[in-house]
């Protein structure tokens, strides 16, 4: 019999969107085919402290509690050049790959790619580049102007610049209503919509609880359209799908806290015309952004028939009922089958990255 493929699955961690990751690893854990792969769960507590554990053990029962309290003498690293090594005081072994399902900041950002990296290991999505500049809303929407792809027009502000900054300015530039972001979350973490400059005041300072960077983004109006993308120099993409939120924007509530925050429709209803200059404007975004393996993108499409790039997510929702399995689904990619094929991406670049030279002489 072939030997199984052990797969590390990291769920959990230090970030604001720890619950949705116990989902999204909940589901792929038991998705997975376990004829080809052995699953190796990984918590990752909110201090991001890692403990290799039983899933069971790990998962809370509850979709709003964090990771279940571990026993410390569970406490595992990875080993740097390792090949996978796992490091820790009742453990041993390897993983033979890598799969981060970790949203936000210090999971989807490129700190754990490179710390997958360096222990040479193969790990599932965008490397570390990629996933620093698909997290970063500032960096990818200048790579994004660079490149000619529409993107809504915005500024950037730092904390150190908040002092000097004339919201006056910002509302005769950029209009009213504003969206406000952290440069770096997702889910919707401190976004706000704000209908008027009193508005904006709590919604900056909402936004500058998770990162030092915010974003005051001009409103676009236009339908919410998503699709997914999958492979590594030659990427295909899904149908697009559509979200309709019954919030005032697609909030945190909308997405995970009330069951009819958002309606999903499976095909978007769009003409052929639009789905195909959607599909190119994927791939492009996905280029341009240096995604590999995975991304979500996400557009606004608006009346005049034209899209417009809000964002990609490196390592989207992943249950079963997310949107990024889903359009593969409906595209003609099982659920299982996609894990599959995702971490088989991985590998195939880990191959490819070790082909190069590290040293001159
Ligand atoms: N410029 C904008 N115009 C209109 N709606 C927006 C804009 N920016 C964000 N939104 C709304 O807020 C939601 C979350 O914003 P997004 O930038 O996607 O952040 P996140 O990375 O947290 O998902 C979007 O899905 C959309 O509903
Ligand atoms: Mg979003």
């Amino acid at each position: 019999m072939k030997k199984k493929i052990r797969v590390g699955v990291l769920f959990g961690g230090k970030s604001a969107e720890h619950e949705v990751s116990l989902q999204s690893a909940r589901n792929i854990i038991d998705a997975i085919d376990k004829t080809k792969y052995e699953v190796v769960p990984i918590g990752i507590d909110k201090l991001g402290r890692w403990f290799l554990d039983d899933a069971e053990h790990l998962l809370p029962e509850s979709t709003t509690e964090g990771l279940a309290d571990a026993d410390q003498n569970a406490l595992v690293t990875l080993m740097p050049e390792g090949r996978g090594e796992l490091v820790g005081q009742s453990t041993s072994g390897a993983v033979d790959v890598v799969f981060p399902v970790l949203h936000g900041p210090l999971g989807e950002d490129g700190t754990v790619q490179g710390f997958l990296r360096l222990a040479d290991v193969p790990y599932v999505g965008p490397n570390v580049l990629g996933s620093a500049v698909g997290m970063d809303k500032d960096v990818m929407k200048r790579l994004l102007r660079d490149a000619g792809i529409p993107t809504a027009a915005w500024r950037t502000v730092h904390r150190f610049q908040l002092e000097d900054l004339n919201l006056d300015d910002v509302i005769s530039e950029l209009g009213l209503p504003l969206f406000v972001k952290p440069a770096n979350m997702g889910s919707s973490v401190g976004v706000s919509k704000a209908r008027d400059k009193e508005a904006l005041i709590p919604a900056l300072k909402d936004a500058f609880r998770y990162d030092n960077k915010v974003l005051i983004e001009a409103f676009v109006p236009g339908r919410e359209i998503e699709c997914s993308v999958l492979g590594n120099e030659t990427p295909i993409v899904s149908v697009p799908g559509e979200v309709l939120p019954q919030h005032e924007f697609y909030s945190y509530e909308a997405k995970y806290l009330d069951e009819k925050g958002a309606l999903l429709h499976i095909p978007a209803n769009l003409s052929a015309e639009a789905v195909e200059q959607m599909q190119a404007l994927a791939i492009r975004t996905f280029q341009v952004l240096c995604c590999e393996g995975m991304a979500r993108a996400d557009f606004f499409f608006r009346p005049d028939g034209t899209f417009m790039v809000n964002e990609v997510n490196t390592i989207p929702g992943f249950t079963r009922i997310s949107m990024y399995p889903k359009l593969w689904e409906a595209s003609g990619i099982s659920y299982a089958e996609l894990i599959d094929r995702l971490i088989q991406l991985g590998i195939e670049r880990h191959e490819r990255d070790q082909k190069l030279e590290t040293s001159f002489f």
